[in-house]
C-alpha cells in the first residue's frame, strides 16, 4: 500500500507537470483525487489494515494528497499566467494607430440648386406641394387641354403603365390636384421627376426635374408672372442676370412664352456655352387658361393666374459646368466628392 500510494503521488506529479492546459489539468485532478479516484479507491481498502498500520498509512495518504493538491495548484497558476501572457500579446492595442474616419454623406448637386429655388419662392410666400409620379392620363393631359390627337401623348414620348396610368411627362398635373384641392388664392412650386421616352446620351435622359409653379387670385396678369420670374432669376444668378420672353405654344397657357436667361459667359454675345444664341432658354410658362381653370371649378370670370415650368439639370449643369446630364445619374464618387 505504501508503494502504491509513491507511484500514485509519482505519477500524479509527472502528469501534472506535462500537462499543457487548463482542461487537462481538471482531468487530472478528478484522475487522482476525485470521488471515483485513485487515492480513494486506496483509502477504501484502509479497513483491511492492523491498528498499528492504518494512522501511518493514513497519515502518507495525506501527505500524498496535499502534494498532488499543491503540485496541483502550482501548475494552474502558471498555465493561467501562460494564457493571460498569450492574451496580451495577442490583443496588444496600438494607441498611436489613427483613427477610423467616418465618410459624411453630401448633398447631390441637383439637390443644392434645388433647395436654393425651393428657398427662393419660400420667401415670396410660395407653398412647395408635391404630386404623383405615376399619374393619370386625366392630370397629365386632358385636364391641361391637351388634344388627345397630341404628339406628347405618343407613346413614342411617354412611358404608359395601362392606358389610363403614365409616368407623368411633366409637373404640370400638379396644378390641376392643387386647382381642385384648393381655393385662390394660390401660391405654390411643385418639384419632382418627370419621364419622357428620350435616349439617354449628353442632353437627354429619360429621368429628369422640373420645378411646376402656379399662382391664381383675382387680377393676375403676365406682369406678375414677369415680375415673379425677374425676381427668381435675380436671386438665382444675381442682380444683373436678364430674362427675355419669347412668344411659344402651350395647350394648357394662353397666351403663353419661353424664357431665356441671358447667357452670364458671354453676357449676350454668343459664345460656346449658349451655342452661340447669347441666351440660354430655361422656363415655359404663360397664364392659366380658361379652360383649365373651369376644369378645376375655377371661374375664370372671376379669377386669372401664371403658371411655369422650368428644368432643373439644365440650370445646374450650367452652374458646375457639367457637360453631361448622364453624370447626375450615375452616382460616382468621384463626381458627387466634388459638391
Ligand atoms: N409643362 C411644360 C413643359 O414641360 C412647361 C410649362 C409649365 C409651360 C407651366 C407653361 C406652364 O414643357
Amino acid at each position: 500500500m505504501k508503494n502504491a500510494l509513491e507511484n500514485i503521488k509519482n505519477e500524479a506529479i509527472e502528469a501534472l507537470s506535462k500537462s499543457e492546459d487548463l482542461k487537462a489539468l481538471e482531468d487530472l485532478k478528478v484522475k487522482y483525487l476525485g470521488k471515483k479516484g485513485e487515492l480513494t479507491a486506496i483509502l477504501k481498502q484502509m479497513g483491511k489494515l492492523s491498528a498499528e498500520e492504518r494512522p501511518i498509512i493514513g497519515q502518507l495518504a495525506n501527505e500524498v494528497r496535499s502534494k498532488i493538491e499543491a503540485k496541483l495548484a502550482e501548475s494552474q497558476e502558471a498555465l493561467k499566467k501562460k494564457v493571460l501572457e498569450k492574451q496580451l500579446k495577442a490583443e496588444k492595442l496600438d494607441v498611436t494607430v489613427p483613427g477610423q474616419t467616418f465618410e459624411i454623406g453630401k448633398k447631390h448637386p441637383l439637390t443644392i440648386v434645388m433647395d436654393e429655388i425651393k428657398e427662393i419662392f419660400l420667401g415670396m410666400g410660395f407653398d412647395v406641394v408635391s404630386g404623383p409620379e405615376v399619374e393619370l392620363d386625366y392630370y397629365n393631359f386632358e385636364a391641361l387641354n391637351l388634344p388627345p390627337d397630341h404628339p406628347a401623348r405618343d407613346t413614342q414620348d411617354t412611358f404608359y403603365i395601362t392606358q389610363n396610368t403614365l409616368l407623368r411627362t411633366q409637373t404640370s398635373p400638379v396644378q390641376i390636384r392643387t386647382m381642385e384641392e384648393r381655393k385662390p388664392p394660390i401660391r405654390i412650386i411643385s418639384p419632382g421627376r418627370v419621364y419622357r421616352s428620350d435616349a439617354l446620351d449628353a442632353t437627354h435622359s429619360p429621368v429628369f426635374h422640373q420645378i411646376e409653379g402656379l399662382v391664381v387670385d383675382r387680377n393676375i396678369t403676365m406682369s406678375d408672372l414677369k415680375g415673379t420670374l425677374e425676381m427668381f432669376i435675380k436671386s438665382l444668378y444675381g442682380e444683373d442676370s436678364q430674362i427675355r420672353f419669347r412668344p411659344h405654344h402651350f395647350p394648357f397657357t394662353e397666351p403663353s412664352a419661353e424664357i431665356d436667361v441671358m447667357c452670364f459667359n458671354c453676357h449676350g454675345e454668343g459664345c460656346k456655352l449658349c451655342k452661340g444664341e447669347g441666351w440660354i432658354e430655361i422656363l415655359g410658362a404663360g397664364m392659366v387658361h380658361p379652360k383649365v381653370l373651369t376644369n378645376c371649378g375655377i371661374d375664370p370670370e372671376e379669377y386669372s393666374g401664371f403658371a411655369f415650368g422650368l428644368g432643373l439639370e439644365r440650370i445646374v449643369m450650367r452652374r458646375f459646368s457639367i457637360d453631361d446630364i448622364r453624370m447626375f445619374f450615375e452616382n460616382d464618387m468621384r463626381f458627387l466628392n466634388q459638391f
